[in-house]
């Protein structure tokens, strides 16, 4: 091996371990957005928070299809933050909060190495927290937890330890515990050291908070009953063996907890602090014929992502890369696996939202955005060096139907277009049979709002607009040639294909497929995605 080989092999394993990719995942309204802006707040990104609103302010008004989000107080478009930390870098992907869009959550958990699960104290485990941990859970992806508003009134956290592992079988493994009850928090115990540090407020929560160590005699004198009972706590969860322990919380067994108020700043630090010291950095990463590839390796990486028109004044196309091995320089030719074709990366952009930068280097871990990459989709593998390919990313099951026909039909190029582009970028799965052609399409999606981004983008984007008709179908599976034939003399079922050739049958309830699964046990009928 030549030494400038060897050279460059160091240079990315020393810049791949100094990074941390992670997504967080909450229920809407947890504190996702405030968690987000206190990390950039503490990295030292931002003098004073509050920024990341203005800047996402700033974004609204460049891309006009994000009015829906902003309406709907939710977000839909997952973009890619970087920061410095501590001598780390860490990206920090963004992921939609809505159940209906955990297909984009389930893409980009595909492209991040840890999540963080925040919790709303007063709530704890929400309806959207478990479709999206269920998510995590099908990658078998380590989480950390952050039980965020303890300056609020709330639930007992030993309680909520036990709500968690009830109800998502994980468990979790305090790291910090918090003393003063939700509603009059004062600091937490490090487990780790066992020292209390205690915060103090700063205004609007602008500035980071000010910390003190206090010894424990102190802690008893000043804080009273508040240190007396969380002492005793957390030698109960000694007792029980709430400990942090890597390999289960590597596999997804156990997750380190963190307390906190993202409002005040208060824990965020350490929760920070614990992303660093014990989530992990990129690793060799699973090739599609289950090889591991390690990230010394020349570039490579593959798209969880495409997007097009974030921005309205340029009407691009974007495709976001995660880099696996190697060092990615801007304006390097690569190969595009699934054509073989070579791709040049003049185009290469970091991404917030719609604001980008241009990029010129980027290591494992990392996120590009390469712009106007038309023949990118999402799961394609790019590389420099010996052909690799990483895994496809599965669709989720559809659990939602609608046909879907253009009001106007002098607008049928464009409504063509836009089915055919929104496709691509999974916003939805379009099928069709004999019957339905290009004109009356069926529309399948995990959740309903997924079929308002669709007419909205199509609108906005394309100037067509869609009538959407119920259908009565509910349930999907995916099929074979041979059953398909059988099942298309049934009838009450209805069988489609998607872009890429997979057949679906559609069925009017579950019922009716169980019994004919049972009557017919060898048909090929398979669930998608088992998440
Ligand atoms: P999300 O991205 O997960 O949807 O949540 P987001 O951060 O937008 O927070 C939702 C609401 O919860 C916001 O209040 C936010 O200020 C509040 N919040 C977040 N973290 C904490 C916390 O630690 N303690 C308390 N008490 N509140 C918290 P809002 O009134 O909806 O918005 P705003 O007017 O404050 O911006």
């Amino acid at each position: 091996m030549t030494t400038a080989i060897a050279e460059g092999q160091e240079l990315v394993e020393a810049e791949a371990s100094r990074r941390r990719t992670f997504a967080i995942i909450s229920h809407p309204d947890a504190g996702k957005t405030t968690l987000t802006e206190k990390f950039l707040l503490y990295s030292g990104a931002v003098n004073q928070a509050g920024s990341v609103k203005a800047r996402s302010g700033r974004r609204s008004a460049r891309s006009d299809w994000m009015e829906m989000e902003q309406q709907r107080g939710i977000s839909v478009a997952s973009t890619a933050l970087q920061f410095d930390y501590r001598g780390h870098v860490v990206n920090l992907l963004d992921t939609p909060g809505h159940r209906d869009f955990s297909e984009d959550t389930y893409r980009v958990l595909a492209a991040v190495d840890a999540a963080v699960m925040v919790l709303d104290t007063a709530k704890g485990i929400e309806a959207q927290t478990l479709k999206l941990f269920e998510v995590c859970r099908s990658r078998h992806m380590p989480v950390l937890t952050f039980l965020n508003k303890f300056d609020r009134p709330g639930r007992d956290p030993l309680e909520l330890l036990d709500e968690i592992e009830d109800q998502i079988g994980l468990r979790p493994t305090p790291i910090t515990w918090p003393v003063g009850i939700p509603g009059d928090f004062r600091g937490v115990i490090d487990r780790r050291t066992g020292g209390f540090v205690r915060f103090t407020r700063t205004v609007r929560g602008a500035t980071a908070a000010p910390e003190e160590d206090v010894d424990p005699d102190r802690a008893e004198v000043e804080e009273g009953d508040a240190w007396r009972q969380a002492a005793e706590e957390v030698e109960l969860l000694d007792e029980v063996g709430a400990n942090l322990d890597a390999p289960t919380f590597l596999s997804g067994k156990t997750s380190p907890l963190f307390v906190g108020s993202a409002l005040t700043n208060f824990g965020v630090r350490h929760l920070l602090d614990g992303v660093i010291d014990i989530a992990p950095a990129p690793e060799a990463r699973l090739t599609a014929g289950s090889d591991l590839h390690p990230i010394d390796e020349p570039f490579s990486g593959f798209v969880f992502k495409v997007q097009a028109n974030m921005d309205k004044s340029h009407r691009d196309r974007l495709a976001f890369v995660r880099v696996n091995s190697g060092h990615f320089e801007r304006g390097m030719t690569v190969t595009h696996q699934r054509t073989g074709k070579p791709f040049s990366t003049k185009y290469a952009s970091s991404v917030f939202g719609s604001e980008r930068d241009t990029i010129d280097n980027a290591y494992p871990g990392d996120v590009v955005g390469l712009v106007n990459a038309t023949g990118l989709q999402i799961g394609d593998t790019l590389f420099a060096g010996s052909e690799v390919e990483f895994p496809a990313i599965p669709r989720f099951e559809p659990e939602v139907f609608s046909v879907a026909r253009p009001r106007d039909v002098s607008r049928f190029k464009q409504f063509r277009r836009g089915l055919a582009q929104l496709e691509e970028e999974g916003v939805l799965q379009v099928l069709r049979d004999g019957e339905s052609g290009d004109v009356a399409p069926v529309l399948a999606a995990v959740g309903a709002m997924q079929f308002e981004v669709f007419a909205h983008r199509l609108e906005n984007e394309f100037g067509a607009t869609v009538e959407l008709s119920a259908t009565p179908y509910t349930v999907a599976r995916r099929t074979d040639d041979d059953t398909a034939t059988e099942l298309r003399a049934i009838s009450g079922v209805r069988i489609m294909e998607s872009d890429d050739g997979t057949q679906f049958a559609l069925f009017e309830s579950i019922y009716r497929l169980q019994r004919l699964q049972n009557e017919n046990p060898d048909w090929c009928l398979e669930r998608i995605v088992a998440a």
